[in-house]
């Protein structure tokens, strides 16, 4: 009876040993491999035979951390009775080294000897993958929403502070115009009109440039078709603005996103595309909103990007839309155009439908 117990022990343990997805390598007291399951050959390409007495604990591990800290080789976790957890980098066959979370108990398997070492091990590159792409995900997150806001104070300040101090200046130059003066200090002070004048159009668009109050009083659409008029104004290229379905107020994080978008791809298609023609395009459907920016220039080969700036104006589009869970479609061909298209899914209050764990909606 007892004996069938410790068979059926047995069995189970090797059943458990052979189909754990945590990969296990067992070492004898000198660190000699003596067992590995099936999910350790998988994780490492070693297969059992070229590792049992061939290969040694040392030569499988670059080294080891706690939790606390990184440890050394004297300081092994193989000289341990039992380290419930710390992170090993392993050897593959290949020759890579992959990080993986471990914990090693000894078995009592040799009589009077120091017993061999179970190791088991998790990889943890692909969790370690997704955490660093969900931290760099949030990092760009406050990036882009510390940048918008900055824009806005600076802004703001342009518009409130500098602004009126110069229109007060300008009052003043006037009244003192209406002086009786001599001609020729009248003269000068109408070339002090004339630049303070100029100076206040710099600031205002300069004011606007950072972020539009159209864009927050007025909403996306609104905002759209002045900045399309400041830029036929500034570089010269017709925009044909088409705007189809109901115009609604969406939420600020898409309506921001959408406008600057718009901005870096018309930007873009003035420094690069060689054209006089841009088309915008702006789609309000019930469960999404869409926007596109088509120029018909001499386009360009997306697979064979050659920056010609800093090169962060297509990944920022990229990163803003899919904080939103979006989809941006870049179409460019040489001398077929270039078509920027926007995709996002809104709620029927204009929200987005996706919201990224890191995003902040305020
Ligand atoms: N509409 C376009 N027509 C032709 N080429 C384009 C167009 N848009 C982008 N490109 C090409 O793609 C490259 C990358 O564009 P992207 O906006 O990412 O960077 P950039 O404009 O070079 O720099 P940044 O936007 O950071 O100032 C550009 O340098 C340019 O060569
Ligand atoms: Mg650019």
């Amino acid at each position: 009876m007892g004996f069938h117990m410790l068979d059926e022990t047995a069995a189970f343990l090797e059943t458990l040993f052979a189909h754990i997805t945590d990969a296990i390598l067992i070492v004898d007291a000198k660190g000699d491999v003596i067992g590995v399951n099936p999910a350790f050959e998988r994780m490492t390409g070693w297969s059992g035979a070229e590792l049992l007495g061939k290969k040694s604990l040392c030569e499988l591990c670059r080294g080891m951390a706690t939790c606390q800290e990184e440890a050394s080789c004297i300081d092994c976790f193989a000289s341990r009775l039992q380290t419930p957890s710390f992170q090993m980098h392993v050897v593959t066959k290949r020759g890579e080294e992959i990080a993986v979370a471990a914990s090693s108990t000894r078995l009592p398997l040799e009589a009077g000897g120091q017993g061999a070492l179970a190791v088991i091990l998790r990889d943890t590159s692909d969790m370690q993958r997704i955490e660093r792409e969900r931290h760099q995900r949030q990092l760009t997150n406050y990036v882009i929403q510390a940048q918008e806001e900055e824009r806005k104070r600076i802004s703001r300040d342009l518009h409130d502070g500098i602004g009126q101090a110069l229109y007060s200046i300008m009052v003043g130059l006037r009244v003192v115009n209406q002086l009786q003066i001599d001609e020729e200090i009248k003269h000068h002070l109408e070339e002090v009109q004339q630049l303070t004048a100029r100076t206040m159009e710099e600031v205002k668009s300069l004011s606007v440039e950072l972020r539009p109050s159209a864009l927050d009083d007025l909403g996306l659409v609104a905002a759209l078709r002045s900045y399309a008029k400041r830029f036929e104004q500034t570089f010269g290229i017709l925009t044909h603005i088409e705007i189809s379905g109901q115009r609604r107020r969406y939420h600020s994080t898409v309506e921001t996103a959408l406008y600057r978008i718009c901005q870096e791809a018309m930007t873009n298609a003035a420094k690069y595309a060689d054209t006089d023609q841009i088309t915008l395009r702006f789609v309000d459907r019930a469960d999404r909103v869409e926007l596109e920016v088509e120029d018909a220039g001499i386009g360009f080969d997306p697979t064979q990007l050659q920056i010609r700036g800093t090169g962060l104006g297509l990944f920022g589009m990229r990163e803003r839309v899919s904080l939103l869970g979006g989809t941006l479609t870049l179409t460019s061909a040489p001398q077929k155009g270039t078509k920027i298209h926007v995709e996002i899914l809104v709620d029927e209050k204009g929200g987005p439908r996706y919201v990224h764990p890191t995003a902040d909606r305020g």
